[in-house]
């Protein structure tokens, strides 16, 4: 269960080599957090994201999850929740791809709707009915300012989280008056092995600051959080900018 302060006690991270899950991991094992499952495709940088927090002295066990493969997702995710209570699911798989390339090859822009989209419809469903069946726990949902608006620069990417924003927004409806609590988190640029590379948006952030404002929110029991806080105004004023001006903003 969590602490009176919402710290979850047991936590299970989609996306288990997620640089922004592991902060928030580490940052929930310095709290409260005991019991870390880490979700994920199977391979060496899982294991040793395993090792990582075992060493802050959490029980840390691993199980093979593919957001591209929903078929298995019931299983997968059962298995964790048939061990024992989950407090808090990170929702944290995604991939950006490549603009240019997938422009050009449709079937890398499905793999990364399918990837950031369905694959968070199939698994955040299964995993909601879990936490109601529990009748508490909070499902916390990575998604992007990139979903705000759609961008000239990257509406692929755009366009799937503005998908799972708003699925995650209804999912929290839905389940209001439930016990479970449905967080959406809108990151901008985080500095990750994501955005290696690439050259940093204004308000760059890091994986730590998103890791705390996760922590500020469950306390809060937030139902949406920006990170940086700024960025909410920013939006709030760039959502209304005419179509026209906004093509030619160099974003
Ligand atoms: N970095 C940013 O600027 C930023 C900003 C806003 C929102 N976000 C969102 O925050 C989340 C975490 O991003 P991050 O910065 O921590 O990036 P990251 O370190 O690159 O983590 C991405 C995670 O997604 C997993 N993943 C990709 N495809 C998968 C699949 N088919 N099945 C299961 N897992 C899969 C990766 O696992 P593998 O190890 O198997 O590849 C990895 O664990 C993402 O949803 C991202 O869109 C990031």
């Amino acid at each position: 269960m969590k602490d009176a302060f919402g710290i979850p006690q047991s936590l299970l991270v989609l996306g288990g080599t997620s640089e922004i899950a592991l902060a928030t991991a580490r940052r929930l094992i310095t709290r409260r957090t005991r019991t870390v499952w880490l979700a994920g495709r199977p391979s060496p940088a899982l294991e040793s994201a395993a090792s990582g927090l075992r060493e802050l002295g959490a029980d840390v066990r691993t199980v093979g999850f593919d957001a591209l493969d929903p078929d298995g997702h019931e299983a997968a995710l059962g298995k964790v929740f048939a061990e024992g209570d989950i407090d808090m699911v990170l929702l944290a798989f995604g991939v950006l791809g490549d603009q240019s390339r997938d422009e050009n090859e449709p079937g890398a822009a499905v793999r990364v709707a399918q990837t950031n989209y369905t694959g968070a419809v199939s698994s955040g469903l299964v995993c909601a009915r879990a936490l109601q069946t529990q009748g508490h726990g909070s499902l916390v949902v990575l998604s992007s300012v990139a979903g705000e608006r759609a961008r000239r620069a990257n509406f692929i990417y755009g366009s799937s989280k503005a998908g799972l924003d708003a699925f995650a927004q209804g999912l929290g409806d839905a389940l209001y008056g439930t016990g479970v609590h449905v967080m959406v988190v809108r990151p901008g640029f985080v500095r990750s092995k994501m955005t290696e590379g690439l050259a940093e948006a204004p308000l760059a952030t890091t994986p730590e600051a998103v890791a705390t404002a996760i922590e500020t929110g469950l306390r809060r029991r937030s139902e949406t959080v920006w990170v940086p806080g700024t960025l909410r105004v920013v939006m709030a004023a760039l959502r209304h900018v005419p179509r026209g001006v906004f093509r030619r903003l160099p974003l």
